[in-house]
């Protein structure tokens, strides 16, 4: 995700902006950036990859003096991860610069209004429609031009601007992504995360949405879009630096398990548009639709799984087959696949070895390809013929979480999408649906606030070496995704069995006080798992039972219930996997595990 910092002082600028990116380079990024005034001139020094090829670049900021500047690292949303792209961005007359952190929605009429009018764009950024709105609304002034700009922006920024007209002057505006300014000693900061301001200073002045902020050496000044002045208040930063990066939580995990609700919505929000689901991303018309005959997932690990999830949504709602294929299977299968086959990729690095092998064996194929990815510009991302990106942010436990949910939230989209387009949908319920849709990440965060109540059922669980997840259709599909949470980080063996096979075998292993933890979300199947929770209950299973609020036939035969929100079974997977990925973490952090980097385990699978 995206970084801002800004100094200004009576030091070398670049270096401490330099120490302030790398600071933030837990958070992800493909690129980086820095620009700082020097006798009126605005120097810009941007590369692609690391902060590192940033200091080698500019000599560790020598080769880039002055004493205000600002710095950007870049998770590419809108072009790839290229030295163009790359933060900051120059105005055409080189009178401003900016950093952007955010989204600007509307940046293509923005676009199209000031190429009309002149402005020559170097990048592919929507950013950089806002350096032009700012040369064109100066005027001398640039509080006012500042606040003209922002006036016609839709989206989410904190935004940092330098002028050579103002040589020793931040700017900066605030409107949904956060911005916090660090006050100094005869020198001042901003950037969009305490991380990158702690090593300098304690005192922080958290800027509100809405908010703009003049910044000098000796002086902040907070005013409004009317330039009403506002009085802040400082506040004192506590967090150390390592729990700084994780947002005050333990572990990255548990940071991105929390992070769900708004990646979620990240995701679906800027899809649907006045009740239509916009995939722009793609062209799949309704001609092509109705011309497949089947629709082949393929992924591996997590991705695999939410494939596996959203098989039954797709199949229900557009009543076409859908078949998951695990990549390192499908690759080596002489796969029945034309150019009937629609083929959807999931991963969230766009890296994994397997699933890039597995997409080119289906593209030579014939099958058109979708690629359901978190890393924008990835392998994956640029072989597929549409990407449709997962707003998630970077991912940086091993173990995926937010990667997970995300896939199935744009997975759920294309379903609903692709049963309209067939016309295998009424209206009504496809209304109905949309809106149980938008209303999953409260429902998620509802999910999330039951922590406490799972941490003490972990209590109760965490000293098993062996554990079992089942469920029946939907439900077995999130056992999967449950079970492999709890052993990858855990390192308790925990097998996942659709609950209808488990008097086919696996039953002999259930014995006193093996935990099972039971999916009964989906009400279809609901008589039947009950009765497979009997079965195992019977020889001596303790059992945890996951179900929705209201199901209370379940609590006379589990030993402990969590409660989720109730929602559309089609849609339940994200709601059923939060409670199990807290269940893992906290399993595993009793257990004293390391949680963000499980042994044996790398973050990006580059090897077959
Ligand atoms: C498990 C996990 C892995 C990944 C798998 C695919 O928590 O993270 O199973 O899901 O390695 O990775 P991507 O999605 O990057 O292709």
């Amino acid at each position: 995700m995206c970084g801002i910092v800004g100094y200004t002082g009576v030091q070398g600028a670049s270096p401490i902006l330099l120490e302030g990116l790398k600071k933030l380079e837990y958070r992800g990024y493909d690129s980086a950036g820095i620009a700082v005034i020097n006798d009126g001139v605005i120097n810009i020094a941007k590369v692609t990859g690391r902060i590192a090829n940033l200091c080698e670049k500019t000599n560790d900021g020598a080769d880039y003096p002055g004493v205000t500047g600002i710095g950007h690292t870049r998770w590419a949303t809108h072009g790839a991860p290229t030295d163009t792209n790359a933060h900051p961005h120059l105005s055409n007359d080189g009178r401003f610069a900016i950093v952007h952190n955010g989204i600007i929605e509307n940046y293509l009429s923005l676009h199209d209004e000031l190429t009309s009018k002149g402005y020559h764009f170097e990048s592919e950024t929507d950013t950089e429609v806002i350096v032009h709105l700012l040369e064109m609304y100066y005027k001398g002034d640039i509080k006012k031009a500042i606040i003209k700009t922002i006036a016609r922006l839709q989206g989410s920024y904190a935004l940092g601007v330098l002028c050579v007209d103002e040589p020793g002057k931040l700017y900066v505006a605030r409107e949904a992504s956060p911005l916090i300014l660090g006050v100094g000693v005869g020198e001042n900061f901003f950037a969009s995360d305490v991380t990158a301001l702690v090593s300098y200073t304690r005192n922080a002045i958290y800027l509100d949405d809405g908010e703009i902020a003049e910044i000098t050496p000796d002086a902040i000044n907070v005013f409004d879009c009317a330039m009403q002045t506002i009085s802040k208040k400082i506040t004192r930063i506590v967090w150390d630096i390592q729990s700084a990066e994780k947002g005050g939580y333990d572990h990255f995990m548990l940071k991105e398990i929390m992070e769900q609700p708004r990646a979620f919505k990240a995701t679906i929000a800027p899809r649907i548009k006045d009740n239509e689901i916009v995939l722009d991303e793609t062209d799949l018309s309704e001609r092509y639709l109705k011309s497949i005959n089947k629709i082949v997932i393929t992924a591996c690990g997590s991705a695999y799984y939410a494939g596996c999830a959203a098989k039954y949504t797709i199949e229900k709602l557009c009543r076409v087959p859908v078949i998951c294929e695990l990549a390192s299977e499908l690759r080596y299968s002489d796969p029945l696949i034309d150019n009937h086959t629609l083929l959807i990729v999931l991963s969230q690095s766009g890296e994994t070895a397997d699933t890039i092998a597995a997409m080119k064996e289906c593209k030579s194929r014939g099958a058109k390809t979708i690629a359901i990815v978190n890393v924008v510009g990835s392998t994956i991302a640029k072989l597929a013929d549409h990407a449709l990106y997962t707003w998630a942010g970077p991912e940086i436990a091993v173990a995926t979480t937010k990667g997970y949910t995300t896939q199935l939230a744009v997975l759920y989209l294309f379903a609903l999408y692709m049963s309209k387009k067939l016309g295998r949908i009424e209206e009504e319920r496809y209304l109905q649906l949309l809106s149980s849709l938008k209303s999953l990440p409260k429902k998620i965060q509802d999910t999330i606030d039951t922590n406490s109540k799972i941490h003490k059922i972990a209590i109760k669980y965490y000293d098993n070496r062996s554990m079992f997840f089942i469920g029946r259709n939907s439900d077995y599909a999130v056992a999967l995704e449950g079970a492999l949470k709890m052993k990858e980080i855990s390192y308790i063996h925990a097998e996942s069995y659709a609950a209808g096979e488990l008097k086919h075998g696996t039953i002999a292993l259930i014995e006193e006080h093996r935990p099972v933890v039971a999916l009964c979300y989906n009400e279809s199947v609901m008589e039947k798992t009950l009765s497979n929770i009997v079965e195992v209950k019977a020889r001596g299973a303790e059992v945890l039972a996951l179900t929705y609020k209201g199901n209370s036939q379940i609590v006379s035969q589990a030993n402990d219930v969590i409660f989720v929100p109730k929602s559309e079974t089609l849609f339940s997977a994200v709601l059923e996997i939060v409670p199990l990925q807290l269940l893992a973490y906290y399993v595993a952090k009793l257990n004293g595990c390391d949680i963000d980097k499980p042994k044996n385990l790398a973050k990006s699978v580059t090897v077959e």
